[in-house]
């Protein structure tokens, strides 16, 4: 490939500043680009370059955990507020390569993971980002593994702990128990000693039932939840999915003044005409933005993940990990230039578990 054929990764808009320090010998990294809303093309970009004097970390990618605000941002679902870019991805597992100067925590080789938002590019052979929102990564799983784990474990570890409160005894419903947010959700709820109902389809009964022992399933589509529930109260109903039906019944499943309603999906993506796209994407972000509100006499929590607190989150949801108490339960596994297939694949919204894209083959276990 001539050097005009290559791209500098650091020149496209929307993509945190690679290469703020030049490369004092240009060097070339595969990554996927995205063109039209999809992952299109395999390209040779520059590598990026951390900034010597900054909390930055390089990691060598040896996986990218696949999450629906993959596509919706490079959709442009949140366009004007949060562009699509050219690269993507947010989720990590991988090998540091070099440190900024204010680095403490990490030194080269050291394996971790993190999800790296607000940068993006985790779908690329290399990718930079803050210490702040990477930990190491657990010892019992292997790096493909963990690449499947941050976003959608923070999303649920932040939810439940920080946002709703959970503690030992709550009876809590988990909306869409079996997707990469639902089943996390599932597990660290029960990490924490509470009572778990969780919504699924009826092919995801085993999923929810024997792999996460959760012994009180609903099928959302042959069941009517309020009936299903049998009078049952709620502290938190943790909703994966928003879905309007099931999210309506919810409010009057919790206990009334001291429950909680916390969705990660506040608009109903059925709900979204088109044209209104632009206004939805607007209520969503101001949606989001609300911290609380005691709606319809429940707490009611429109809720986005704050992944530069992996640093601080992403220790106890290892320590989860590392005492047998959390798994990820990974549904397919494909090579990165299957990146297409893998948004093809996460895109009907029925993913039982996380899709990862294996960036670096490696036998290396933990
Ligand atoms: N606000 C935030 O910061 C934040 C963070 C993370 C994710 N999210 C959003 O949260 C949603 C879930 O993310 P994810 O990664 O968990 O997606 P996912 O892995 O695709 O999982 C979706 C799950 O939803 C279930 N489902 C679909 N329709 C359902 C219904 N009507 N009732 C109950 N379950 C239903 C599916 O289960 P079955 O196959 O059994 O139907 C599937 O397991 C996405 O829209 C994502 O963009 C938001």
């Amino acid at each position: 490939m001539t050097t005009e054929a290559k791209t500098s990764i650091s020149q496209k808009a929307g993509v945190p500043e690679f290469a703020k320090v030049p490369p004092s010998a240009t060097e070339w990294m595969k990554a996927i680009r995205i063109r039209d809303g999809i992952p299109d093309v395999t390209t040779t970009v520059e590598k990026p370059v951390i900034d010597y004097h900054s909390a930055q970390v390089l990691i060598k990618v040896k996986a990218a955990g696949v999450n629906p605000v993959d596509w919706k941002i490079a959709r442009g679902d949140y366009s004007p507020l949060q562009p699509a870019s050219d690269f993507t991805g947010y989720d990590v597992c991988g090998e540091v390569e070099a440190v900024g100067d204010q680095v403490t925590r990490f030194k080269k080789g050291d394996a971790v993971f993190g999800d790296i938002a607000p940068r993006a590019g985790t779908y690329a052979e290399y990718c930079v980002a803050d210490d702040r929102n990477l930990d190491f990564k657990p010892k019992n799983l292997t790096f493909v593994e963990a690449a499947a784990v941050p976003l959608a474990a923070l999303t649920a570890y932040q939810g439940l702990i920080h946002t709703a409160h959970l503690k030992s005894g709550d009876k809590v419903l988990v909306l869409g128990g079996a997707g990469g947010v639902g089943h996390f959700a599932v597990q660290i709820a029960k990490a924490f000693g509470a009572d778990v109902w969780a919504t699924a389809s009826e092919s995801h009964r085993s999923l929810i039932c024997e792999e996460l022992e959760c012994s009180h399933f609903i099928d959302y589509k042959t069941q009517n939840l309020a009936a299903a529930v049998q009078g049952q109260k709620f502290d938190i109903v943790f909703d994966s999915v928003g879905a309007k039906e099931a999210r309506d019944q919810a409010f009057s499943l919790l206990r009334p003044h001291v429950g909680h309603l916390v969705t990660t999906q506040p608009v109903d993506p059925s709900d979204r005409p088109s044209y209104l796209k632009l206004l939805g994407a607007a209520m969503d972000y101001v949606w989001k933005k609300t911290e609380s509100v005691l709606w319809r006499d429940v707490n009611y929590h429109a809720f986005i993940t704050d992944a530069t607190q992996g640093a601080q989150d992403l220790p106890t949801i290892r320590g989860f990990i590392e005492d047998g108490k959390l798994r990820p339960r990974i549904q397919e596994v494909l090579p990165l230039e299957k990146a297409a297939v893998a948004w093809q694949h996460s895109q009907t919204l029925h993913t039982g578990g996380k899709i990862v894209l294996e960036v670096e083959q490696t036998e290396k276990q933990a």
